[in-house]
């Protein structure tokens, strides 16, 4: 095994989070398309750990329920109690211990509401922590404001010689920037015995996991830090303008790494992607557009501006304005908007196109098959090559359940058809314009399905005598003679 692959990652997540102002625990807040807690064991899962252990306490059920969802090898420790971090780690190794494992080797500690720390950040941290051949070793930030965090006490060689909580701190210490962030990478056997030396002696009458470092060093054991190169990726999320800041950082980071790899983003700021999204080269997203959940766009593939696409592929080079789509297939070279509606299970294939004001759910669209204009096709398969009429409706619901249509290739169907399913179409079919098509159509065919006209001569100089109407009548009838 790797030596830096820690032998446990404890999570600490056990905190309420009061400053959310909020019924949901302040972890299952996402950003990206991913929960805090979410965020946090993703990084320490890159880093293949034998045990992965979340501290769980303010509203456990539900973080737990969470917890299994996004990742079934995760540990819960409850901590009734949140009387310390330096607690919350003992309860985290004593739901090891009662599964029989006693991690021998690192033991790297983090927090479930800092979403921005990357894995690279924390192997950089289990790496410099095993070269030094430390006991402890402190991820520490230089911050422009240090408000609220631990104090990092250096020595004049350098050394960390203690970590001192604001609360604890005096005015000169307050003054120093370098952070805390609290995330450290331990000896897991040391960090057990220096846990049973902490006590609760402190302004806030906690058990400080900080107190281990001077512990540590007062037993002869090596203490070191490592500064982390971006500061920002130790923020914690306490309120929501903090979570928004965090998303925008996060944002930021997800759009550069996609236009590293050759997407065009015209314009970064009004982009809002989720960890989960791809691009290909060369696909190119248009201001105001969110690309959320597993969204991918292949090559040369062209969306928005103004659109919203939830779990939906764009194939290459097909393209999409002013939209929303949802759990949608959108071939290669298709065409979709502006103004149309793709809900789940639509599929577009090649060269296909959903138009203005189109809806579509559970439907079908072949190769090269047009909707342009004012229609919903719901639970429809349409073939190859048609053309649907503006102002169609698929009439799939009879008021108790749903009914499919089949429409099939080189038809020709006019405006303002209704569809009423269950139905089949044949191929090559053409149907007259404001058609109700109630009964199948065979291959060939052309469906008439609509009143007669029928026009009666007179109707309004006898009915309406003297009106407006009846005068332009007369006036294009004297033209005439
Ligand atoms: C802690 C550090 C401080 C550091 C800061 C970085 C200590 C004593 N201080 O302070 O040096 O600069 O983090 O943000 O460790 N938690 C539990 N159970 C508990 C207490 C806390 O799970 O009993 C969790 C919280 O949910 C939170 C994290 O631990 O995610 C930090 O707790 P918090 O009380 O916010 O610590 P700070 O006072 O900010
Ligand atoms: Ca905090």
């Amino acid at each position: 095994m790797s030596p830096n692959r820690p032998a446990a990652v404890v999570i600490l997540a056990a905190g309420e989070g009061t400053r959310m102002r909020s019924a949901t625990p302040k972890i299952l807040h996402a950003i990206c398309g991913r929960t805090l807690v979410g965020h946090a064991v993703a990084a320490a899962r890159a880093l293949r750990p034998e045990h992965l252990v979340v501290v769980v306490g303010h509203a456990r059920e539900r973080v737990t329920e969470h917890l299994a969802g996004v990742d079934a090898g995760v540990v819960a420790a409850v901590q009734d109690r949140q009387l310390g971090t330096g607690h919350a780690v003992r309860a985290a190794l004593g739901e090891l211990a009662r599964r029989g494992a006693v991690p021998e080797g690192t033991v790297v500690v983090t927090y479930g509401d800092v979403p921005l720390l990357t894995a690279g950040t924390l192997e950089a941290l289990t790496a410099a922590h095993h070269e030094a051949g430390n006991a402890m070793t402190v991820l520490t930030a230089q911050v422009p404001d240090p408000t609220g965090y631990g104090r990092i006490v250096r020595g004049p060689d350098g050394q960390v010689d203690a970590i001192v909580e604001q609360k604890d701190a005096t005015e000169a210490l307050r003054a120093v920037r370098e952070i805390n962030s609290g995330v450290y990478a331990y000896d897991g056997r040391l960090l057990a015995e220096a846990l049973g030396k902490v006590t609760a002696d402190n302004a806030q009458g906690e058990e400080y996991l900080t107190d281990t470092l001077a512990i540590l060093r007062e037993a002869g054991h090596r203490v070191g830090a490592f500064t982390a190169a971006d500061h920002r990726e130790v923020a914690g999320v306490n309120d929501r303008v903090q979570l928004a800041e965090a998303r925008r950082v996060l944002n930021t980071r997800l759009l550069e790494r996609a236009m590293r790899d050759g997407a065009t983003i015209v314009d970064p700021a009004s982009t809002w992607v989720d960890v989960d999204v791809t691009f290909a080269p060369d696909s190119l997203v248009h201001p105001n557009t969110q690309l959320l959940g597993a969204t991918s766009l292949a090559e040369g593939a062209e969306v928005g501006p103004g659109c919203t696409l939830t779990d939906t592929s764009v194939g290459a080079g097909a393209r999409i304005t002013h939209a929303v789509a949802d759990h949608a297939e959108v071939g290669p070279g298709a065409s979709v908007g502006p103004y149309a509606y793709l809900r789940p299970g639509t599929r577009l294939g090649k060269d296909a196109k959903a138009g203005t004001y189109v809806e579509m759910k559970n439907a079908r669209i072949g190769e090269g098959t047009k909707v342009p204009h004012l229609s919903y096709v719901g639970d429809a398969t349409i073939g190859d090559h048609t053309n649907i009429g503006a102002a169609t409706v698929f009439v799939n619901y009879d008021g108790e359940s749903k009914h499919h249509t089949t429409i099939g290739s080189h038809c020709r169907t006019g405006a303002d058809n209704m569809f009423v399913a269950p139905r089949v179409v044949g191929d090559g079919v053409y149907t007259a314009a404001g058609s109700v098509i109630t009964k199948d159509v065979p291959s060939g065919s052309l469906a008439v399905a609509r009143g007669q006209q029928r026009n009666i001569e007179g109707w309004v100089a006898r009915k309406r005598p003297g009106s407006a109407a009846a005068q332009a009548a007369e006036r294009a009838r004297d033209q005439q003679d």
